[in-house]
């Protein structure tokens, strides 16, 4: 990789962090990170040598995933050791937290509630980023008031709603990410900004300045800044400590964007099938799956079809198999009755004779399990929904999906709500 970004000028500095224009493209920009940690608004704050890079790395890690599940984020791609590049953005000066576990400052406002007490959906705050005024907590009421204008942007209640609802997605990732390293999310915080196009990113940085993680689910094995926030005096060793958890943080995020291996082994019982496959192929790895496509009849070739059965079920790998066949469906249910692995069957089926089509697809023999879909999407995302048990990012991509429809409909509403008719 190489990072000859010209800069421009400084646009803003802040606690840890430079922003710079690019001179090459007015639509993005330079984060620089500092080799500084601060805590309670500024008022401690140490130099840190190290800290940017690790900053840097973690940052960078957390959006990849957050990308690749889908999300909206300013976040473009590392630019060397200590820099990473983003769109464009003005910001909206709120911090939008996301809680699972009752601790910190929570259980300070709400005397009575024990720490640990489990938010289940997790619970969201916002907090006006105002350092000297320690960044006290607003109302939905408070926001939609103090009517941010954000590269002509409003930000108005339909705003709100889709930062609410992107933020605890974006937690939900992430924390399902963390717990595949046994690794308890217990609260994190992220910040939005508007591009030049009026489009709402998740912006700035997650980094361990963000969020508190608790290996093991163990507060006692806490291995984000409140080890720094806790301490009273600070030594060298402590920061040593600091900077030796930051940087264990940045190295378990390698694990979290797995390439994909979730399996969809999708079986036609006629080349004539492909293009119906095709498009379930095509689903399936807009989802994170990997698909294969196969041709065999299970009334015509019905050894070869066990046979390629077999090969799958001593592969080690987690296949779901979808099966493909017009007029009399054999093959799904002959792969059903053969196998442990989930079978799911999408028969091609004609306008003019549907009903005679799906009927093998349906009426099974009892003792086998296969289900049956009628649309290529729905076939993959039947197949996603399987995986998604064991893959967490292809239950972010359907996790993500869903906060798509969320936000396509909003946007539609509030286009027809303010059409002069
Ligand atoms: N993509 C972006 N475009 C423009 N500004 C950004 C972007 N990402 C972060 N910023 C801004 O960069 C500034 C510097 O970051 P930081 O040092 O964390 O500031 P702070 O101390 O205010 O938290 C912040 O005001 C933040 O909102
Ligand atoms: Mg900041």
């Amino acid at each position: 990789m190489s990072h000859n970004y010209k800069l421009g000028e400084l646009i803003i500095e802040g606690k840890t962090k430079q922003v710079y224009e690019l001179v090459d493209n007015p639509e993005l920009c330079l984060l620089q990170n500092k080799d500084r940690i601060t805590a309670g608004d500024g008022v401690k704050a140490h130099d840190l040598e190290g800290k940017a890079a690790i900053s840097n790395a973690t940052n960078g890690k957390v959006f990849e995933l957050l990308n690749q599940a889908g999300i909206k984020t300013a976040f473009v791609q590392i630019a060397g050791e200590t820099a990473s590049v983003s769109r464009k953005c003005e910001m909206i000066p709120i911090e939008w937290v996301t809680r699972r576990l009752a601790t910190g400052s929570f259980i300070r406002r709400h005397a009575g509630v024990p720490e640990g007490y489990r938010f289940n959906p997790p619970l969201q705050e916002t907090f006006f980023k105002d350092d000297a005024n320690h960044d006290p907590q607003w109302s939905e009421e408070q926001i939609i008031s103090a009517q941010f204008k954000v590269n002509n942007l409003l930000i108005g209640k339909d705003e709100v709603d889709i930062m609410r609802h992107t933020t605890i997605t974006v937690f939900e990732v992430l924390e399902r990410a963390w717990a595949t390293r046994d690794c308890a999310l217990i609260d994190m915080k992220i910040e939005f900004g508007v591009d030049n196009k009026g489009e709402i990113l998740v912006a700035d940085v997650i980094d361990s300045d963000s969020w508190r993680l608790w290996p093991s689910g163990d507060k006692r094995l806490m291995k984000d800044k409140q080890v720094y926030r806790n301490l009273t005096t600070v030594t060298q060793a402590d920061l040593e400590t600091v900077k030796r958890n930051f940087k264990w943080i940045a190295n378990q995020l390698d694990h979290l964007v797995p390439p994909p291996s979730s399996l969809v082994v999708i079986l036609m019982g006629s080349p004539s099938d492909e293009e119906h496959c095709q498009k379930i192929a095509k689903h399936a790895m807009a989802l994170g799956l990997r698909a294969q496509l196969r041709v065999s009849s299970a009334h015509k070739a019905t050894e070869e079809t066990l046979r390629i059965l077999a090969e799958y079920e001593g592969s080690g790998e987690k296949v779901v198999l979808v099966a493909v066949a017009g007029r009399s469906n054999g093959l799904g249910p002959v792969l059903s009755g053969n196998t442990p692995f989930p079978v799911i069957n999408c028969p091609p089926v004609k306008p003019d004779s549907v009903s005679q089509d799906i009927w093998s697809s349906l009426n099974v023999p009892s003792g086998l399990g296969c289900t049956t879909v009628l649309y290529p999407e729905s076939a993959a995302l039947a197949a996603a929904q399987i995986h998604a048990l064991h893959d967490h990012l292809v239950w972010s991509r359907l996790r993500v999906k869903q906060l798509t429809n969320f936000v396509t409909l909003k946007k539609a509403d509030k286009k027809l709500r303010n059409l002069n008719l």
